[in-house]
């Protein structure tokens, strides 16, 4: 009785008044035979004249066992009365319970629902068995860019949200064994394509008698970018302190060779056969001395010569220069300036910039390939990208790329990229590298109070 299901007030109502006209009914066919019997007292004994069955003895032993039986149907009239007004009165009373009972279930389902769709943090409810959404939050539409309806009845694996689809199997096999999982890190892609880093937890509950997983996971895409890039400009900074503290000693003594390789060059007559060693020994010691130049640059914490100048007037007068040593090896570069502010920038540093992202765009390249320089405003940040038609960083060299003397090439020293992170954490601005097979762009994220953080950077 305890669980039967709750029973509407008006269908007791009406209980309780089937079984009121039962009872009258009764009341009344035991008052109309003692009527037409002439008696008015139930269970006195049965004389009428006037009745068509008067001088019948059976028929009067029937009348007294219709009587009989009448009474005995007025008696248990009477007792289902009284028992449907206890049984009336018990279920109205077990109906308030009940209805209690699920309007606090239903209370406590709303609760639920609300901080549900309102939380920040993605939430989705799967089936346990089969991994299909039950529901998913508005943060989970928000930033996976699918719609509740569109995914609800449908898995993972139908959208193909894994970035590493075998983890979802190893969840269900470790929310099976354990009943949930907790700070898991998982890479889900979403519907443009982006990839997410995503950290969350499972846990194994309820759903109306099905066994489901309520997941909660957080975005920390941008936090982990941050950390990578955080640790990259530690270890610049760190070769950056040892290029100041070893970089000037360095070069002191290779002045010293180089002028004697000079000196000796001059003479004639005992050097004249090893001329062209000599001059392969200054080549070099020039190169290691560019080379120091170059790694010194790291050990830079603030621009040299700022002040405030427009991205395009520099990226114009480069153009030429960048235009022709393209050409030499048959590729194309382009610039699509917009209209961007001017900036508090060190010319020269954004010139190096350019520089080396084009020299490896270049290198990325085969034949014909393009190259586009392109300045443009995205709130709250003034963009320089450089994009190239090349194979793309494969995501093993991606991890590394900005670390000082790490390279791929033969003849490459690794410090183009070093520098330009170096560069742009001196500029307040932060480098973003999208790559594919089909080309790498750079972009290089000014903001737009780069100038008052400048200026706080050179105060302090
Ligand atoms: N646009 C690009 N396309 C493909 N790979 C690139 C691109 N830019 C950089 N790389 C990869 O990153 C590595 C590091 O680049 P970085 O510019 O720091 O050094 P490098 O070009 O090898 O040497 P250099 O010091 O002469 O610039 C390169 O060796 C290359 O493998
Ligand atoms: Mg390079």
């Amino acid at each position: 009785m305890l669980c039967c299901p709750i029973i509407k007030n008006k269908t007791i109502f009406v209980l309780f008044l089937c079984n009121l006209l039962l009872f009258s009914i009764l009341y009344y066919a035991h008052i109309c035979y003692a009527e037409v019997n002439g008696k008015d007292q139930p269970g006195s004994p049965v004389v009428n004249q006037g009745n068509i069955f008067s001088n019948d003895q059976t028929v009067h032993t029937q009348y007294s066992n219709f009587y009989e039986i009448n009474k005995g149907l007025v008696w248990v009239g009477l007792l289902t009365s009284v028992a449907g007004f206890f049984l009336t009165v018990f279920l109205f009373r077990k109906n308030k319970e009940l209805t209690k009972s699920q309007l606090s279930l239903k209370q406590s389902e709303q609760r639920f629902a609300r901080v549900f769709h309102a939380n920040p943090n993605i939430q989705t409810i799967n089936r346990l068995d089969d991994f299909r959404f039950i529901d998913v939050n508005d943060s989970f539409e928000k930033i996976f860019g699918y719609g509740r309806e569109e995914v609800i009845g449908y898995t993972p694996l139908d959208f193909n949200l894994w970035v590493n689809p075998q983890l979802q199997q190893e969840l269900l096999t470790l929310l099976g064994n354990e009943g949930h999982y907790t700070d898991k890190e998982v890479i889900l892609r979403t519907n443009s394509g982006e990839e997410k880093v995503l950290q969350g937890s499972g846990v194994v509950v309820d759903v109306t008698g099905v066994s489901c997983v309520l997941i909660s996971l957080r975005d920390i895409t941008e936090s982990k970018q941050m950390e990578k890039e955080i640790k990259k400009l530690d270890r610049l900074n760190l070769v950056g302190q040892v290029a100041a503290g070893i970089g000037h000693e360095i070069r002191n003594p290779l002045t010293t060779v180089r002028g004697f390789l000079q000196l000796f060059q001059t003479k004639k007559e005992s050097c004249d056969i090893y001329k062209e060693q000599f001059m392969l020994m200054i080549e070099e010691l020039d190169r290691a001395n560019s080379i120091i130049t170059e790694f010194l640059t790291l050990a830079r914490n603030k621009p040299e010569r700022v002040e405030m100048k427009n991205l395009n007037s520099i990226v114009t007068k480069i153009l030429p220069l960048l235009q022709a040593q393209a050409l030499k090896e048959e590729k194309y570069v382009y610039a699509v300036l917009d209209k961007v502010p001017d900036l508090l920038l060190d010319e020269n540093e954004i010139r190096q910039i350019i520089l080396n992202l084009i020299r490896n765009g270049l290198d990325a390249m085969s034949r014909g390939g393009n190259i586009t320089i392109r300045t443009y405003i995205q709130e709250p940040h003034t963009i320089l990208s450089i994009r190239d038609e090349g194979e793309g960083i494969k995501p093993e060299v991606l991890e590394k790329i900005g670390t000082p003397f790490y390279t791929t090439k033969d003849s490459g020293t690794g410090l183009g990229l070093a520098i330009c992170y170096g560069i742009a954490e001196r500029h307040n601005a932060s480098v973003d590298v999208k790559t594919g097979p089909n080309g790498t762009i750079f972009l290089i994220k000014f903001p737009f109070d780069n100038q008052n953080q400048l200026c706080n950077t050179k105060v302090s």
